[in-house]
Order: structure tokens, then sequence, then C-alpha cells
């Protein structure tokens, strides 16, 4: 196995360490990676179950060179990296590769960075690309799903997915259903177990619309539903239930494509102040369309929703608007790890929406005292009623504590919240957890979560997996890596079975 020491590719400052001493996203478990690495028998604390057999892939941010300005580097544009834990037999290899984007190998041949990020506003118009490259630079590190047999790595400003090898990671080329979608299409699309569809979304900023899109489990378009947008609100995640697509539409305004945001180097993101919040309620085979205002607040990740009556309820993870008229930039946007106070929004919380269709209205309860991001249900359940919710979050944080500090379990019926710290004696960072059910479970928590968490003290991360009936007890594996995975958004655990 390899020890996985941090260096800088050519275009870096000649002595080691990060590329900025001030900037968070270029600094310590954020810090990229650079060599892609295969280890075949990974160091397991515990016992891996074996009905486990299967893969979870991980994709991160992880800029490949130095930036132009490594100060205002965003998290969110790093290059796309995934990373594979391969199960089986209660052991466990790894990999992880670039996803070879064109961007990616753009900048590869040139040798130096061409692309503004989408996201860090530089203050520098971009450089002239060589004819023919894309605008802006997709990089692909937000997302790996399972669909049609493939493993399909994404951003959210394509009108594809990038089809990836399901064993070394190969990047084999675009996956873009045959041309037939004109949108940006979701980094979020969600598996509904009671149709065995894959619904997703696109969306238009140039034409002003949204597209709505069911898929077989064989990629064929099952149905396809599409309505008028009136603003280029920021819509990162949506969700379903038996009858409706939902989206809530915030504050954020966003223009990847715009003549004088990303490539004059200001950045995609703008903020509307005062705006209200909108709810868009797509039907899902009429296409008949229902708006609604609420307050102002920007939805970030959906747990699950689901009809109740004459009301749907969602749950989500929402970023509050404190200060509505505030100035905005994409740090502030998402107050991970370090941004300095005050920031015009809140950190990420746990929230319940509850939408009246019969009194045309929103309301909002906040769970908890708990930061929360990333939650996962157990997907069997999704687009009906729920009763767990799994997430990272941050709980009786240390006095420099910048981020995540723990995973929670919160009981929709009980109303208990269980928090997994991991260790006492300081603080780890976890990502993401990923439920995996048990092959016959009989309760909707009997199942596993698996999660990688970065340790401070070995600079390096771990795959934990856990019993969900035992959240808050000792993991049942740990799984260590010599080298850290850079922090990045999501994953899937996909089964052998499902990929070919
Ligand atoms: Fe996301």
């Amino acid at each position: 196995m390899l020890n996985q020491p941090s260096q800088p590719d050519a275009s870096g400052p000649p002595d080691s360490g990060p590329w900025s001493v001030t900037n968070p996203f270029l600094q310590g478990p954020f810090e990229p990676l650079f060599n892609e690495i295969v280890v075949r028998d990974l160091e397991i604390v515990g016992k891996v179950p074996v009905e486990l057999d299967g893969s979870l892939y991980r994709a991160s941010s992880n800029q490949h060179a130095r930036p132009e300005s490594p100060e205002k580097f965003h998290w969110f544009d790093g290059d796309g990296m995934v990373h594979a834990f391969r199960i089986r037999d209660g052991k466990v290899s790894y990999c992880n590769r670039f996803v070879e984007t064109d961007g990616l190998k753009l900048e590869r041949a040139a040798g130096r960075p061409l692309y503004n990020g989408i996201y860090g506003a530089t203050g520098k118009a971009q450089r002239d690309l060589p004819p023919g490259s894309p605008m802006i630079k997709s990089v692909a590190n937000i997302n790996v799903i399972a669909l049609a047999g493939r493993v399909l790595a994404m951003h959210e400003v394509d009108s594809f997915y990038w089809h990836l090898d399901p064993d070394n990671l190969d990047t084999l080329g675009k996956f873009d259903f045959d041309g037939r979608f004109n949108s940006m299409l979701t980094a979020h699309p969600h598996f509904d177990p009671a149709t065995n569809e894959m619904l997703a979304y696109g969306l238009n900023y140039q034409e002003m619309f949204v597209e709505c899109m069911s898929f077989s489990p064989a990629g064929r378009v099952t149905s396809h539903v599409k309505t008028d947008m009136p603003i280029k609100a920021f819509v990162h995640d949506f969700i379903f239930t038996e009858n409706y697509y939902i989206f809530f539409f915030g504050p954020l305004r966003v223009d990847p494509y715009g003549k004088d945001t990303v490539i004059q180097g200001n950045g995609a993101l703008s903020f509307e102040a005062d705006s209200p919040g909108r709810v868009l309620l797509i039907h899902r085979k009429s296409g008949a369309v229902k708006w609604l205002e609420t307050r102002s607040f920007t939805c970030d990740h959906y747990l699950n929703a689901y009809e109740l009556g004459d009301k749907v309820i969602v749950d989500a993870t929402v970023t509050d608007t404190m200060i509505p008229g505030a100035h905005v930039n994409a740090a502030e946007f998402f107050p991970f790890p370090l941004v300095n106070e005050p920031s015009p929004f809140s950190g990420p919380q746990l929230w319940r929406l509850t939408i009246d269709l019969a009194r045309d209205s929103v309301s909002t309860d906040r769970i908890g005292e708990f930061g929360a991001e990333f939650v996962r249900p157990n997907e069997g359940v999704m687009g009906r009623k729920h009763r767990y919710g799994y997430m990272a979050g941050t709980h009786a944080p240390a006095p420099d504590n910048r981020g995540f500090n723990c995973l929670i379990k919160h009981d929709y019926e009980t109303g208990r919240t269980q928090f997994q710290h991991l260790c006492s004696a300081y603080e780890m960072l976890p990502g993401e957890p990923i439920y995996v059910a048990r092959q016959d479970a009989t309760a909707e928590d009997d199942g596993w979560i698996l999660a990688v968490w970065y340790d401070p003290r070995r600079n390096a991360s771990e795959l934990v997996i856990l019993a969900a009936q035992d959240f808050d007890g000792e993991p049942i594996a740990r799984i260590k890596l010599d080298h850290r995975v850079p922090p990045g958004f999501h994953g899937n655990w996909i089964p052998r079975s499902a990929v070919r």
C-alpha cells in the first residue's frame, strides 16, 4: 500500500505544502490528492459484513493544478475524482481516479489552468480557449450513480453524464441519452422504488424551462414533462412523491453560461434581495403545475417527501437567509469549512417543510439544534412515508470546529436523535452517510451506514461501517486508508449485480 504525501504538480510552488495558506478549501482534508492509487487489501478493524457485495463510489472535489488565484478557489470547483471502495467476501479494495472531463484534458494539455471556476469569483476574465472547447469547465465532482447498468459521474451544468469503468474507474465517454435533453441535467437523480424508475430534471436558463423525466432501469425514458421557469433560480436538488416532482426556489440565482458571469470571473451565483421563496410542484404524469410562495430560504438537499391527505411533507436540509439583502458570494452560501462571520446565511439545518395543497401554504419547522447536511434515507421508502433520516452534522462542536463532526440518525416517529462522533478525544470529519439495506430486512433501519471519515491526526481517511440499528454504538468495521479522501459531495452504494 502506498503512503500518500501530497505533492504539488509542476504548476505548483517548488516546495511541498498547500497552494494557499489562507484558503481553507486547499488545506488540511481539502488539500488535493494527486496520485491515482490502487490498494488491493485494506486494513480492516472489525468485520465487514459478507452480505456486502459491491462498491461504494464517492465523488470528491480535487483540484488537479494550482489555481491561478488560489485564494479565490472554491470547493465546488475542484476537479472530479472518484473513489471506489470495492467490497466482497468481507475484504475491501480501493482505487481513485480523476474523471477525465474535457476541461481537465484541455488544461493538462496546456500545462496550466485555462478556466475560471463556476463558483470561485476571481475577478479576472477567462483565457481564450482552443476552438471547440466547452465554454466553462464542468468538473464531474458532485455525484456517482448507477443507471442502465453503467456507473455515471456527474456535475450539474451538462446535458450528459460521464460513463466510468466500474472496476478501474477509467473515463469511458459521455452518456447523453442520445442527445434527448437540451438542459443542464441534475447531479441528484432519485430512485422511486414504487415504480422502479430513476427520476431526474434538467434546467435551461437560455430558454427558461425545467424538464422532468423518468428512466427505466435500462435507461429508457418512461415519462417527460416540461414547464416554463420564470427565474434563474439556483436549484441543486429536487424531491418527489407519488404524484409530484417538487422544487424549492430560494433567493440565489445562477447563470453559469451567462456572458457576464463565469467567463468574466464573476462567478455564477447572485442573490436576489428580498426574494420570496417559491415552491414548484409538477404533476408527474400530467405535467400540471402549481406555484406557491414561502419565506426565503434555500433547500440544499432532500431526505424524502410523501403525501398525507392534502399535505405534502418534505424533509430537507435548508440554508436559512439571515440577512436577506446582504452581498453574497459562493463561500458565504455554503459556509463550510471556513467563513468569517457574519454570513448572510445560517449553516445548513434540518427542516420539515409542510405544503398544504388545500390552503396553498407552506410551513417550516426546524428539527433539532444541530447542523445537518448530506441527508440520506433508506432509499427503499422514497416517495412514501419514512421513519429515519441519516446525515452528516455538527453537534457539540469544539471551539475551533469548522465543519461536520458527527453522523446523525433522526427518528421522525419518536423524535429521537442519535449522534456518532467516532472519536471522543478529538473531532473527526465525516462525509455523507449511505444507507445499505440488509437483504430480507425486517425494519426500515435493518441495514448498514457506510461513510468515509477524515482523521486529522493521521491526515488520512477511513471507510466506517455502522449497524444502522446501533447507530451510536461501536462501528462494526473501520477500513483504513493511509491517505486522505478529500471531502466531496455525494456517492452511492452500487451492488455488483447493478453494473455490467
Ligand atoms: Fe448535492
